[in-house]
């Protein structure tokens, strides 16, 4: 008779003695994953646990900083945050191709950390957020490369660690059960996916500051709208992407010309299927209403009535 708490019991147990008095380190992105892991470690070994945070500044609004707060302040994980939003900002500057974009950010994401790790003396352990799925997968070579980006890989010859995986034998949803028996907030163990590129792949064509912070602040305004309607459990991703296009509006007595802001909000059950979200015109109107009212050069808003296929979710 297989339960949660069981099992809680048993990888505390299993983690101690695989670990002893050795340490541990954790990437954290924010995810579901990664957070699980970090709370059940935190459980298990306490301060013998160091979690490596990089803000490569594209995340959402307030995303970082809840992650601090949550993760390092509620359950007391020792986290060294890592900004390296310019970093991330440089080596993307001029780059318009998609796939061009996702390598950069996932190489760029491997070598924050490692020099971060290599700052580290005497870990011997890597934590790791692989699910069951993740291992299935990872037999085929098109698995691999699809999800090559968000693992954590590449460490330098000389900094070899032994993996801990405590999460591999479990699907999706129990990772998300094991959360909430862990303490972890509702929201966070219930967050909708998030992409390991960020809003590097919502804001089409090249990256700049101004422009994550267009896409930033309209996907706040988007959340919340959702988020007061109580139609997070309709939908399975929402966010905003700042399309290239720019049109024609007017604003009082004045003619603008700004840019577009697409919304998309999807049912899915995997993420490899999705239909349009059909949400009410009265909520749409209202955050249209808004993210032109309250974010700079935006003048119109879209929303993508596309299903997958033949479009992806993300428009990169
Ligand atoms: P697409 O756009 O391929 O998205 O229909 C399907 C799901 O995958 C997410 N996605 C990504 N996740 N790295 C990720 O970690 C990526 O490069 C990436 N691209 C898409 C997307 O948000 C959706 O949930």
């Amino acid at each position: 008779d297989w339960s949660m708490d069981d099992f809680i019991d048993e990888q505390i147990d299993e983690i101690r003695q695989q670990v002893g008095d050795k340490k541990v380190l954790l990437g954290l992105s924010g995810g579901v994953d990664s957070s699980v892991v970090g709370v059940l470690l935190q459980k298990a070994i306490g301060d013998q646990l160091t979690c490596i945070f990089v803000d490569h500044g594209l995340l959402r609004k307030n995303e970082a900083q809840e992650v601090m707060d949550s993760l390092g302040g509620k359950f007391g994980l020792h986290i060294i945050k890592v900004d390296a939003q310019k970093r991330f900002l440089d080596k993307l500057a001029g780059v318009t191709d998609p796939e061009q974009k996702r390598k950069i950010i996932g190489n760029e994401f491997i070598q924050v950390f490692n020099e971060e790790a290599t700052k580290l003396n005497g870990i011997d352990y890597l934590a790791q957020g692989t699910l069951y799925t993740d291992v299935i997968e990872s037999g085929t070579d098109t698995a691999q490369t699809i999800k090559s980006h968000h693992n954590v890989g590449g460490l330098p010859e000389d900094m070899q660690f032994q993996l801990i995986e405590p999460l591999n034998t479990l699907f999706k949803d129990e990772v998300r059960e094991l959360g909430e028996k862990l303490g972890i907030p509702h929201h966070l163990v219930w967050r909708q996916p998030f992409p390991g590129p960020g809003l590097g792949i919502r804001v089409l064509g090249d990256i700049t500051e101004e422009k994550l912070e267009i896409v930033r602040e309209s996907d706040a305004i988007l959340r919340d709208e959702i988020a007061k309607h109580n139609l997070e459990d309709n939908v399975w991703q929402y966010f905003t992407v700042l399309t290239g296009v720019r049109s024609v509006g007017v604003m009082g007595d004045l003619r603008t010309y700004d840019y577009t802001i697409a919304v998309r909000a999807i049912t899915s059950v995997d993420g490899m299927t999705a239909d349009f979200a059909k949400l009410p015109w009265d909520v749409l109107e209202e955050i249209s209403r808004r993210i032109v009212n309250e974010v700079d050069h935006i003048n119109r808003v879209v929303y993508d009535i596309t299903a997958k296929p033949p479009a992806t979710v993300e428009w990169e």
